[in-house]
């Protein structure tokens, strides 16, 4: 591989795709000196045809991104409540990779914004690959996935000005009373990560966990940064976004790359299956945490990151992570946002990569092998071979286990669009209000201050009253000051 800087020697004779030696990488055949080209010049046409095809779709959120190799290290026995191999021992290690993004931006936006940004977690363990498709965040804007696509068309660009509106941003948040919590989060000092490395990942779904015993729980994965927490004020940010849009890739590339290994504490916080149905939340709704007095972390794991990709589109781009990638003692909650990604991500990966997506060398199981009777499609690269490509067969080809990866769970009642149910603490606004009356003065200062900056662009006074409205409710002096910023900033 010749480095960046490095002067190129030859490594023998250029080729076309089909392994052709190339006479003249400089000119183009023509007719005659100074005449039209020629057809017959076919590395030209290659060479031009393949460049038109160097894009794929970027992914439709979290297109902005940066990964990462590591390692996983089990640092504490957590087999009551789970029978997942790669979790079975202390001191145990599984290799990982991890893509950071951020949401709303285009492939080339710049990472120091205001916007959540995903930790995204592959372990490749010997029972297949176990993907963690997390965010920054514990919690999330709202609580059922068909309102995804309406809540992201309010980030991305307006089919109109081809912008991201503050219009379109406030009347969706403010007729989403849910993404109360959420905003007040994204607007706090947290909203703008320093670096990927300064900053916690959270599944911020639940999960089950189930032991060789068969019993299940339900838990939420917490990924402490071990750097310490850094986040960017508003004018910083604005200052770095437009001096190194790349800020937090190099951040993360040049880190590792100095021996620099990021690492982040693992915890789990664990609840019994019996608790569910009379938690004071409802533990499925994703706009919810469950607080550390009621289910106190545990820490069992270490996560470091040690190996930079050696090409950022094979490795990055094209890498895929979801939601239903699961292995035996780890399974799905009812969580009904949760539920909608388990079918969106392996559709987005068909779609953006192709069928064959599972098996490019960052997405292909690296401890164990897919085994299954699936067969060709574009790009197949005939991995199967000779075997037979149906089942059950005489030939000893894979079988099934009949050991299903997760327990059952009880429901009850009849079919219908129902609403998340709500427990007995359970309203839109009590954790919103509890994250305020935590902050201290000044950053509840910069809370409002951001706020204020982002709803006083808002063109209609109906939208930036409803937004205004959501946080009084969750806190009356929040409300009130809100609306005294906002209504300064508007004259
Ligand atoms: C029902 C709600 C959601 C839907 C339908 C959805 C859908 C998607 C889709 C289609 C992608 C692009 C995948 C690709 O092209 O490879 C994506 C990426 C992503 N989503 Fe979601 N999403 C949802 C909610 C969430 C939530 C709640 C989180 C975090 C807790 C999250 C975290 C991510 C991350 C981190 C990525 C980037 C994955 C990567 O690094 O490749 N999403 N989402």
């Amino acid at each position: 591989m010749t480095v960046q800087g490095e002067t190129a020697q030859s490594a023998g004779p250029l080729t076309t795709e089909a392994g052709a030696p190339v006479a003249d990488n400089q000119n183009s055949e023509t007719a005659g000196v100074g005449g039209p080209v020629l057809v017959q010049d076919q590395s030209l046409l290659e060479k031009l045809a393949h460049f038109n095809r160097e894009r794929i779709p970027e992914r439709v959120v979290h297109a902005r991104g940066a990964g990462a190799y590591g390692t996983f290290t089990v640092t504490a026995d957590v087999t009551r409540y789970t029978r997942a191999h790669f979790l079975s021992e202390v001191g145990k290690q599984t290799e990982t990779f991890l893509r950071f993004s951020t949401v709303a931006g285009n492939l080339g936006a710049p990472d120091a914004v205001r916007d959540p940004r995903g930790f995204s977690l592959k372990f490749y363990t010997e029972e297949g690959n176990y993907d963690l498709v997390g965010n920054n965040t514990p919690v999330f804007f709202v609580r059922d996935a068909i309102k995804f696509p309406d809540f992201i068309h309010t980030q991305k660009r307006d089919p109109y000005t081809g912008s991201q509106e503050a219009d379109n941003v406030w009347d969706f948040w403010g007729l989403s009373p849910e993404s109360t919590h959420q905003v007040t989060w994204l607007f706090g000092d947290r909203g703008i990560p320093a670096s990927y490395r300064h900053m916690d990942g959270f599944s911020s779904h639940t999960y089950q966990w189930n032991n060789a015993a068969g019993e299940a729980f339900w838990v939420k994965y917490h990924f402490k940064t071990d750097q310490g927490i850094k986040n960017l004020r508003a004018e910083e940010a604005a200052v770095l976004a437009g001096q190194d849009p790349d800020s937090h890739q190099r951040d993360l590339r040049t880190a590792i790359e100095r021996g620099e290994f990021p690492s982040w504490t693992v915890q789990i916080q664990v609840m019994p299956v019996a608790d569910a149905a009379t938690y004071r939340f409802n533990p499925f709704d994703l706009t919810k945490v469950w607080p550390h007095a009621d289910y106190p972390p545990i820490e069992f794991g270490k996560l470091e990151l040690n190996r930079n990709p050696e090409n950022v589109f094979a490795e990055v781009e094209q890498s895929i992570f979801s939601p239903a990638h699961f292995v035996p003692g780890i399974g799905p909650s009812p969580d009904k946002m949760l539920q909608g990604r388990l079918f969106a991500y392996g559709d987005a990966h068909r779609y953006r990569v192709g069928i064959n997506a599972d098996h490019l060398p960052v997405n292909r199981p690296h401890a164990t092998e897919a085994r299954n009777y699936s067969r060709d499609g574009l790009a197949y690269d005939g991995r199967h071979g000779g075997a037979k490509n149906y089942e059950p067969n005489s030939f000893g080809g894979p079988a099934q286990t009949n050991a299903p990866s997760w327990q059952p769970i009880a429901v009850s009642g009849i079919t219908g669009s129902e609403t998340t149910p709500l427990h007995a603490e359970d309203n839109d606004f009590v954790q919103a209000g509890n994250l305020y009356r935590l902050m201290s003065e000044d950053e509840k200062e910069r809370l409002i201050a951001n706020l204020a900056g982002s709803i006083s662009q808002v063109s209609r006074e109906d939208i930036a009253e409803r937004a205004i409205a959501n946080f009084r409710k969750a806190d009356a002096d929040y409300g009130k000051r809100l609306e005294a910023a906002v209504q300064a900033l508007r004259g």
